[in-house]
């Protein structure tokens, strides 16, 4: 699938499909024309085209989880999951999100992507009124149904009222520490999205499962639980996130996500449609961070992100955001 998107790049003009270059009769015809009126030139304009597998705009989401700032989010994975030693604490507060909201209202961002930040439920509210509309809000999970008495819970229909447009479902975090199984998140994703809530529908694998060479069993199971619920994939951004990669600083190379990129491409097109295959966004998770997202985004099967701990800086969100620019080349 790469080396085709690479022969179809000309065809892409700014994030989507244009209509196919003229036949060669056509082309052939111009040419005579113009050699008849003796035209300067007849060069086109260099102009940016982005080199993507999939016809949809570039996406990157903010997802900040449980914590209000960097150092947070490192506590947090760090001290619970025992993988690096705890070096720095600091409380997440409301001013920790105004600074970021601050940074991200400053930011200069891209025009040909989505950008989507998830803050905590509790601050959802004051992001919304705070923050430039040219970002959406995401919640980070929602009830599995219509809500009711779930103590704890927040329902679809609550987020919608305060302005949610997104959701993310599936992370790791929750399969694998909270206990959610592939039903019952397939089971979200579909109440969500009748609900008109757009979905991020996260996969991957563990380190053990990669090890064993399962990668792609597991992120084919989990996409098939997806699969079986949702009947509508406009509204479905997928993010790939090996769970390894995740808050580790071990990120996946731009060839180990291009290749279960183009996997899970394939998946869709043999188990969906080809042409929600070409559709769906599938971006990539896990320690993403400015200084590695241009590699990544190069990748043609790579249509954006989902960032954690990198998403709780502003400027180095921004740069993430804007790594779409990689993927422009000159034609
Ligand atoms: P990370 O988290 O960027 O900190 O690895 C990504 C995610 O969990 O979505």
């Amino acid at each position: 699938m790469a080396s085709a998107a690479s022969s179809l790049a000309s065809q892409f003009s700014g994030l989507r499909r244009e209509a196919a270059k003229p036949s060669f009769s056509t082309a052939h015809l111009f040419h005579a024309v113009q050699s008849q009126l003796r035209l300067p030139s007849t060069r086109r304009p260099i102009r940016s085209v982005v080199a993507m597998a999939g016809t949809g705009k570039f996406f990157v989401g903010g997802n900040w989880k449980c914590a209000c700032n960097h150092d947070d989010y490192y506590f947090g994975i760090y001290n619970d999951f025992c993988l690096k030693p705890v070096q720095i604490l600091q409380n997440g507060t409301k001013d920790s999100i105004r600074k970021l909201v601050a940074d991200l209202n400053d930011s200069k961002l891209e025009n040909d992507v989505d950008v989507i930040v998830s803050p905590p439920y509790v601050y959802i509210d004051v992001v919304k009124q705070s923050l430039t509309e040219r970002i959406e809000i995401s919640a980070q999970n929602s009830w599995v149904g219509k809500g009711g008495a779930f103590t704890g819970e927040i329902s679809v229909e609550q987020l919608k009222d305060i302005g949610c447009k997104w959701v993310i479902l599936g992370h790791s975090e929750r399969r694998h520490i909270i206990g959610e199984d592939d039903q019952f998140i397939g089971k979200k994703a579909a109440y969500a999205l009748s609900q008109n809530l757009k979905v991020i529908a996260c996969i991957g694998e563990k380190l053990e499962e990669r090890e064993a060479g399962k990668t792609f069993d597991v992120c084919f199971e989990q996409m098939k639980s997806f699969a079986d619920s949702i009947s509508n994939w406009k509204d479905v951004v997928i993010a790939y996130e090996p769970v390894w990669a995740i808050g580790t600083g071990k990120v996946a190379t731009p060839e180990q996500a291009q290749e279960v990129h183009v996997a899970v491409r394939d998946w869709l097109k043999k188990n969906v449609s080809p042409e929600v295959a070409s559709s769906t966004r599938i971006i990539y998770g896990g320690s993403v961070n400015g200084g590695n997202c241009s590699e990544l985004a190069k990748q043609e099967d790579i249509d954006g992100f989902l960032v954690g701990g990198a998403s709780l800086k502003g400027p180095e969100f921004a740069t993430i955001v804007n790594s779409v620019t990689a993927k422009k080349v000159t034609a």
